[in-house]
């Protein structure tokens, strides 16, 4: 239930983040009545701005951000009337008296659920919440948001989530991942486990393969000097290609619970096969696209922008089966997706010169369209004798359900709001991906210092370096073209 007092403080409050997901997405939940009288939303950054002058950037953002037809006046100055400013730096002693005050001389204060949600440099993490802490100004009702990234490798994800774990327990902490809260995500849950036909084909005697693809079309813009230091494998893999990986390949939970869900993608993320330098020379590759490092103003650039990779799940159900995941930017096409690829039939009774056959696929579309396409063998249509073809049986959810599908952040804000961490990631989950991802930069990173080795360049606008084709045709297999 939505408790009756809410502050919701945004460290970095002027940021990126904050004026383009955060902030429309409480709108979305205002305008839908999801937010109370009693509910506030604190702006913390360095700017200098006062609460009227924070109201008219918050005002701005929302009309660029929020499409216009979406934008109701009455709902917009209700959001705007819930808004604070505080000028802080999170490094100085000013400013943390005034955001006490605030937060404490409010009606119900004693009741208020207070939610902490660093949008700022990982660095900062840990001294916010201590001072938070220093001040009083966390409580069993308190929770603290954090974006990624979360950590550089494990050890220093273990310091930050160690730093923020002296001043609040697990079960406050919510690390964002928001590829979880996309109605495309959840539904995965829902396809697999509320439709019985599925799973008894879900396993390494039917499936042959799996394929993940989040491909990008735009650079890396203004994020530069963050990009450059994180990389696509700790940008996207580490995080969300392995988050998709799970929810693919967990096992049924008995229920969904706060905790059953996180302990079903632990499982996977633990059974992963840890990559030995041999498997990572083999089964990974590295690009970037042109103009990446004059972009981001660093000739000596190694920093990768794509990456593809072959993993495997071992345990009874998948053992045998390679997961081939691949992210990059600057791709011919905006296109996330899963590709459930079947075995051949156990015996063809059809002569194979009648016609082409192809082995059944399940495309589950993430974005931009959501849907799924199950591609099958069909005979067509014809007097003569029997040929086979392939066809489609397609499912698109902007026709399905005829209504608007909510930004990811949307559902994790009022999770938080609510105390609900399902769609979040516990540290656990978070430092058992790190596990299996810092041998493969260690690897990486021994090759570009002995070799001088850089990754693959791939021309911007098309599908990625020749050796992520390598990867899958050396199998005997292709990536499937993106089914959007
Ligand atoms: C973020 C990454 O986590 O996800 C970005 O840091 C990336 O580099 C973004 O562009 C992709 O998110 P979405 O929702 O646009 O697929």
């Amino acid at each position: 239930a939505l408790p009756e007092h809410c502050d919701f403080t945004v460290f970095g409050g002027t940021g990126d983040l904050a004026l383009r997901k955060l902030l429309p997405a409480l709108y979305h939940r205002d305008r839908e009545g999801q937010l109370l009288p009693g509910h506030r939303i604190v702006g913390v950054s360095r700017s200098a701005l006062d609460t009227d002058g924070y109201r008219s950037l918050v005002r701005s953002a929302l009309e660029t951000h929020v499409p216009a037809g979406e934008l109701e006046p009455a709902a917009v100055e209700r959001l705007l009337s819930r808004l604070h400013h505080l000028e802080l730096d999170a490094h100085q002693p000013e400013g943390w008296h005034e955001l006490h005050g605030l937060l404490k001389d409010r009606p119900g204060a004693d009741q208020t659920v207070r939610v902490y949600y660093l949008a700022v440099a990982p660095g900062l993490f840990g001294p916010t919440c201590e001072r938070l802490d220093e001040l009083g100004l966390v409580d069993e009702r308190s929770r603290v948001v954090m974006e990624k990234p979360i950590g550089h490798d494990l050890a220093s994800a273990r310091a930050v989530n160690d730093a923020v774990g002296r001043v609040f327990a697990e079960h406050q902490v919510f690390r964002i991942d928001h590829y979880l809260g996309k109605e495309s995500v959840q539904n995965l849950l829902v396809t697999r486990f509320a439709n019985a036909f599925l799973e008894p084909l879900w396993n390494s005697r039917w499936v042959d393969h799996v394929q993940i693809t989040v491909a990008e079309t735009v650079g890396v813009g203004g994020r530069g000097p963050y990009y450059d230091n994180a990389g696509a494998l700790r940008d996207m893999v580490q995080n969300h290609l392995l988050q998709l990986l799970c929810l693919v390949a967990m096992e049924p939970p008995t229920y969904v619970g706060r905790e059953t869900v996180r302990d079903e993608k632990l499982k996977v993320l633990q059974a992963l096969k840890p990559l030995t330098p041999a498997d990572v020379d083999r089964d990974t590759v590295r690009g970037a696209y042109e103009g990446y490092a004059d972009e981001v103003d660093h000739p000596d650039s190694r920093t990768e922008t794509f990456v593809a990779l072959k993993a495997e799940v071992q345990n009874w159900r998948w053992a045998g089966v390679p997961f081939y995941l691949r992210t990059g930017k600057r791709m011919d096409q905006r296109a996330s997706e899963i590709v459930v690829v079947f075995k051949e039939p156990p015996h063809a009774m059809f002569p194979q010169s009648e016609g082409t056959t192809a082995p059944n696929r399940l495309h589950i579309l993430v974005q931009p369209d959501e849907g799924m396409k199950l591609h099958l063998t069909a005979k067509e249509p014809g007097p003569g004798g029997i040929r086979l073809r392939p066809v489609s049986l397609d499912l698109s959810y902007a026709t399905a359900f005829d209504q608007r599908s909510p930004d990811a952040y949307e559902r994790l804000l009022m999770d938080v709001v609510r105390g609900n961490p399902t769609l979040f990631m516990r540290r656990d989950e978070v430092e058992a991906a790190w596990t299996w991802v810092e041998p493969i930069l260690a690897r990486w990173a021994q090759r570009s210092a002995e070799l001088e080795e850089r990754p693959e360049t791939y021309p911007a606008g098309s599908s990625g370096p020749t050796a992520a084709a390598d990867l899958v045709e050396r199998d005997g297999r292709t990536w499937q073209e993106t089914d959007q």
